[in-house]
């Protein structure tokens, strides 16, 4: 299986910042944020990893990771012109996946405990052209996607509600997301929304229309290092997961 690390975006929650650096690079311990996605994909198996990243400090992706042999995996990078939302960035993946293939996504600010290789294993097992999500129970749902169960069907999602203001689970569903190929079509038949991006939910929510959307349930701690906040939370938590 393949990785997708997707690196774009502004980071405009933590600016001043990263109008100096990206997002994606700002310290977590000793390592930029990044860094801890690249590990969890290694320590699933997954060693072959596309790098989506914004034109703002392109260079710097570069010289910290080179072809990513210091980190145990080769690592390949495109460029996202300027932020037109998760999905837009993660078509930059199409000519990577081959036919049939699955592949993991990770949104590159999305840090956690887990080991992913039992998530990845169940993936394995589902049908060729269906999707599963990761989630993690949180505090304040309406930040966040939030997924509908199922009532006949309790391992399917039915539907994704992108930042509710009346969340109807206490779900977030995390930047954690299994695809094969077919997610590129589906991102082709997608429109822009109201803030003018390509977004994720859409795309998960084509395949919970068709109960094609399974799910797991994170077990360890999980967060998006997008605000001060997070990010200093973030750091304690990934505290000694990388030497
Ligand atoms: O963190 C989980 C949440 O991530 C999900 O619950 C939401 O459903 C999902 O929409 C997303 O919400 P955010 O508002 O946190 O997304 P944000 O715009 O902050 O982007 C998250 C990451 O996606 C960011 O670290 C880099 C990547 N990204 C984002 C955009 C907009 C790109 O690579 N390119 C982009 O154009």
């Amino acid at each position: 299986m393949k990785g997708v690390i997707l690196a774009g975006g502004t980071g405009t929650r933590l600016y001043p910042l990263t109008r100096l650096i990206n997002k994606h690079l700002l310290p977590v311990g000793r390592y930029p944020m990044v860094c801890y996605g690249i590990e969890r994909l290694r320590q699933a198996g997954i060693n072959d990893i596309l790098m989506v990243i914004g034109k703002q400090s392109a260079g710097l992706y570069a010289d910290f990771f080179g072809s990513g042999e210091n980190f145990g995996v080769k690592l390949n990078f495109r460029v996202q012109e300027s932020a037109g939302g998760i999905a837009e960035a993660l078509e930059l993946a199409e000519g990577f996946i081959a036919a049939g293939e699955k592949f993991v996504v990770l949104l590159g600010d999305n840090l956690f405990l887990d080991d992913l290789t039992p998530y990845v294993q169940q993936y394995e097992q589902q049908q060729s052209g269906s999707a599963r999500v990761l989630l993690k129970p949180v505090d304040d749902p309406r930040r966040y996607g939030v997924p509908v169960f199922d009532q006949k069907q309790p391992e399917l999602i039915t539907y994704i509600e992108e930042k509710p203001k009346h969340p109807k689970s206490k779900y977030s569903v995390t930047g954690i997301y299994m695809y094969d190929d077919t997610v590129f079509s589906i991102i082709k038949g997608i429109s822009r929304s109201a803030r003018g991006e390509l977004e994720i939910t859409d795309v998960n929510n084509r395949y919970a229309e068709q109960g094609k959307l399974e799910y797991d349930i994170l077990k360890l701690w999980w967060g998006d290092a997008g605000t001060p906040e997070s990010l200093r939370e973030a750091e304690v938590y990934m505290r000694g997961v990388l030497p």
